[in-house]
């Protein structure tokens, strides 16, 4: 191949070497994996009443397969007061009877084996409900008791905090997640202990109030707050051995990993992060020394700190990524950007700043484990939204997402087009803006989408196919359905690894005229290039090279993109709302 050196060209971001290395025993099928996330009350319902359960996912495995992912994310499957959507865990150790049992689980990751996928949990170690029976009894057994310490309790707090309290009330918004960090523990509704006190009077939250921070303690304790506990406390101490034991348990019946919610939660006053990254180094000897080849997935946005910390991979969130929402969040979702995201017809957007971000991120962490993108998840609208409602957008989306380095994460239901659905209610915690990527799975053209038996009306959440166009069983026999397009992608990057996980990636055309996105992938022999135009005006580039001897394959188009030697080089000619991947030869 003959690509003339491609760093004359300016504006380009090179990104290096392979992603090798990774912990000692990051297994080996993490290098080309692709994860489905499944939300569980959503996905199946096999007993009728509304919800999904874990028979139900079982009953689906086939499909999940079909696709051609490697792995599956299930948010929180345990016990749970059902504040947020199972992120309030009342048993760690217990499957919510919603979902079924824990021999349900035991199955479900033995038919999944079968198939050749994974499975992996989601772990919430930063906090518990405050239903659950460690909250309890340490709210009520007092400063010696077994639990007491599991939690950050306080007997006085600032005006600031009361002021908080008091406001959160006022607004009739006793639920709001921004509104103050303590909260009265009277508000847990537990009964008042003999003694007529509870252990302390307020109890500091991790999210919602009904969400108690569990203590792994304070990197600086300030001596003079009495609730901020060192380290190596004996309470943070226990709470780290539950937390493997947690994990030992579910490893035990042979879960492949987790998802860690809140992962840099656990740690407060920890400016430097050396606190947070303590914790999960210890973690993480203890998993390759017990469990090795188990899995390990950040919920932190910080794969520069996470993956040294010993995450296998950490996903690139939204909120502080500012290049992830530059090319995914538009006016509608996010007002701050205040322009339209690079992922959309207007054709008005840029991804500089998202190249710059993971440029940067990726050479400061690609030696230990893997960034993580995501079409959407349960807390991020779907792609079917902000306008991007067509087929041909969400395939360019999803040819960007399944041509980057890292480990794709693909939010069930986005591989069928899934409307973002407005103006819902919002169900257990999820506010409007999380119920409408969290409806029910879509399988075909019946009343309740083949989710459920239940009424269409008793439903988790509604659903809308779009007159049966958003379902998997129109698009099974579709061969150019956004299902049929996203098992292509899934196929190529598993047929030539150069596309997949670890491979270099160079983004080569010019960022500022960002339409079309040009980038390569290679390990400087085999090469890739991939081209996108998310925008609604046909687009060209030419890629600067010796016409004489190579050339590009078509691997896969979405829309009639094509290339062509010209004397400048090769140009790629791409239709408004098109994308493409090709093999250079
Ligand atoms: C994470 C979860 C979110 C949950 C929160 C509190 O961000 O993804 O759904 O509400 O943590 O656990």
């Amino acid at each position: 191949m003959n690509i003339k050196k491609l760093s004359l060209i300016a504006g380009m971001a090179l990104i290096g070497a392979s992603a090798g290395m990774a912990h000692k025993t990051t297994p080996d099928w993490i290098k080309t994996a692709v994860f489905y996330d499944i939300y569980p009350s959503s996905f199946m319902d096999s007993d009728g009443n509304g919800i999904g359960d874990i028979p139900g996912i079982i009953s689906r495995l086939d499909y999940v397969k079909s696709l051609g992912v490697d792995a599956i994310w299930m948010n929180p499957i345990y016990k749970s007061g059902w504040f947020d959507g199972g992120y309030d865990i009342i048993d760690y150790y217990s499957v919510d009877p919603r979902f079924g049992t824990n021999s349900d689980v035991r199955r479900l990751v033995d038919e999944a084996h079968k198939r050749g996928l994974k499975v992996c949990l989601d772990l919430v170690p930063g906090h518990t409900s405050n239903q659950s029976e460690w909250f309890k009894r340490a709210a009520t057994e007092g400063p010696e008791g077994r639990y007491a310490d599991y939690y950050i309790f306080a007997d006085e707090i600032s005006p600031k905090d009361s002021a908080d309290i008091k406001k959160r009330h006022q607004l009739g918004d006793p639920d709001n997640s921004k509104l103050g960090l303590w909260v009265p523990t009277a508000e847990a509704g537990i009964p008042l202990p003999e003694s007529g006190k509870y252990t302390g009077n307020f109890y500091l939250r991790n999210y919602y109030p009904c969400q108690p921070a569990l203590n792994f303690g304070y990197a600086k304790p300030d001596s003079k707050k009495s609730w901020q506990q060192p380290l190596d406390a004996p309470g943070p101490k226990a709470l780290r051995r539950e937390m493997k034991n947690i994990m030992a348990y579910w490893f035990d019946q042979g879960v492949d990993g987790f998802r860690v919610d809140m992962a840099a939660s656990l740690v407060r006053g920890d400016k430097d992060k050396k606190g947070i990254m303590n914790l999960w180094e210890d973690m993480r000897d203890w998993i390759d020394r017990e469990y090795p080849g188990k899995v390990l997935i950040a919920e932190w946005g910080d794969p520069e700190h996470a993956l040294p910390g010993g995450f296998d991979m950490d996903f690139l969130l939204i909120h502080n990524s500012p290049g992830f929402k530059q090319i995914t969040r538009g006016t509608e979702r996010s007002k701050a950007v205040g322009k339209d995201a690079y992922f959309e017809k207007t054709g008005t957007g840029a991804y500089d700043k998202f190249v710059k971000e993971f440029s940067d991120q990726y050479q400061k962490s690609k030696d230990y484990g893997y960034i993580s993108l995501f079409s959407a998840n349960h807390d991020i609208n779907r792609l079917n939204s902000e306008g991007r409602d067509t087929p041909d957008q969400i395939k360019t989306f999803m040819t960007f997402l399944l041509t980057m380095p890292g480990v794709p994460f693909i939010h069930y239901g986005d591989e069928i087009m899934m409307r973002n659905v407005k103006g819902l209610p919002s169900v257990e915690g999820s506010r409007e803006e999380r119920s409408g990527t969290r409806t029910p799975m879509q399988w075909d053209n019946t009343p309740t989408a083949g989710f459920s038996t239940a009424a269409p009306e008793k439903l988790y959440l509604p659903i809308y196919t779009d007159g049966g166009k958003l379902t998997v069983e129109v698009q099974e026999n579709d061969p150019n359905s956004v299902l049929n397009f996203t098992r292509a992608l899934i196929k190529l990057r598993h047929d030539h690894p150069m596309l997949a996980n670890a491979g270099n990636w160079e983004t080569i055309s010019d960022q500022s005229k960002p339409y079309p996105w040009v980038y390569e992938r290679s390990n400087g022999t085999e090469r890739y290039i991939v081209a996108l135009n998310p925008g609604a005006k046909a687009v060209s580039y030419t890629l600067p090279a010796e016409a004489s001897d190579s050339d590009l394959e078509l691997l896969l188009a979405n829309g009639k993109v094509t290339s062509k030697k010209t004397k400048k080089g090769i140009e790629i000619k791409l239709p408004g709302v098109s994308s493409a991947v090709f093999k250079v030869k």
